[in-house]
């Protein structure tokens, strides 16, 4: 299959991730864009078509794709069946390329992936190969690792710097791979304007690899070392309690976030195989640039 993309529906628009995709989408590239959502009352930038649609079923999400040529999904919630819907709604429709629901660890490591959080990511991504061998559609997966500036403003990864309050997983020292959501939707874009070199394609971008003790010392560097509430965790034990509460039926944030938080203190060498930063149009970022970025997080609160 060789195509080029014209016609990008969008799901999840108004998420974190997916209103950069959508702006990305809009103000870098020359795709027609569709946003597909679930409620009345959204509104798009000018250019932009929207359709909403009953996303409980295949048949609905089907017909309001026919004629697209990618479906990027960047919704994210606790129905973890969601994303094969849109993959089977856009093989049927006949959508040439998806960008599934990714965007977070190794989609191709057993290990990063084996907490039940990863259970919808995985189902769809396995379904989406074996569509792919089949001939039906085709398929680029984004792996980013940690949102960058995402996880420094809601301190999902343990690092509070509102508060400069930090947990280290373990001793703090696992390096993994951190994405500035910008370049997650610059990824996105360029993804799709090249659709042969990422046809059926796992890539892997980050601007910085950094644990979560080297961000700590960019954050005291940016605003201070006096004050910090530092403080460990034992990752492995948060991760099984986390695991426990989720097959007794409590599902949380803090159930969810052990499980995610332990993805990252699983060393994953495709980052370093694999860097797909050149072909997708992001770039590494300095020390410098972090720590800009870190006060202005640190100041939108003030
Ligand atoms: N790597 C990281 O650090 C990291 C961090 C966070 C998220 N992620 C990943 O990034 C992706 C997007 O997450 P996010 O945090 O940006 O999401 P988010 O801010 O929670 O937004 C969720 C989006 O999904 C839409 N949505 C939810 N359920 C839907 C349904 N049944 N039908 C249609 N739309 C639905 C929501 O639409 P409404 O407006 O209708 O609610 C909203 O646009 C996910 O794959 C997530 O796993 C990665």
């Amino acid at each position: 299959m060789s195509k080029v993309i014209k016609n990008v529906a969008l799901a999840g628009a108004t998420g974190s991730l997916g209103s950069i995709v959508l702006a990305s989408l809009v103000n870098d590239s020359e795709f027609n864009v569709t946003v597909i959502a679930r409620k009345d009352g959204q509104s798009v930038p000018k250019g932009v078509s929207i359709k909403i649609v009953d996303t409980d079923s295949v048949d609905a999400i089907t017909e309001a794709l026919r004629g697209q040529d990618a479906l990027i999904d960047a919704t994210s919630g606790p129905d973890s069946t969601l994303g094969m819907r849109f993959i089977d709604a856009a093989a049927a429709a006949g959508v040439y390329r998806v960008i599934p629901g990714e965007f977070s660890a190794d989609v191709q490591s057993a290990e990063a992936r084996s907490p039940l959080v990863f259970h919808g990511k995985n189902m769809a991504f396995e379904h989406l190969k074996k569509l792919s061998a089949e001939g039906k559609i085709t398929y680029t997966t984004i792996s980013n690792a940690a949102f960058l500036d995402w996880n420094l403003r809601t301190g999902f990864i343990n690092i509070d710097i509102h508060n400069k309050k930090v947990q280290y997983l373990n001793d703090g020292t696992d390096v993994f791979p951190w994405t500035h959501l910008s370049s997650v939707g610059t990824a996105v874009v360029n993804a799709l304007a090249k659709p042969q070199e990422t046809e059926n394609r796992a890539c892997y971008i980050s601007n910085i690899r950094k644990s979560q003790k080297q961000m700590v010392d960019l954050a005291k560097d940016s605003l201070g070392a006096d004050g910090w509430d530092e403080s460990t965790i034992d990752a492995e034990k948060a991760l099984k309690a986390a695991a426990e509460s989720m097959l007794s039926g409590t599902i949380n944030m803090q159930v969810i976030g052990d499980m995610i938080r332990w993805s990252c203190t699983v060393y994953s060498p495709r980052w370093e195989q694999q860097d797909d930063n050149k072909l997708l149009g992001v770039r590494n970022l300095t020390d410098d640039e972090v720590m800009k970025l870190i006060k202005e997080i640190a100041a939108e609160k003030k």
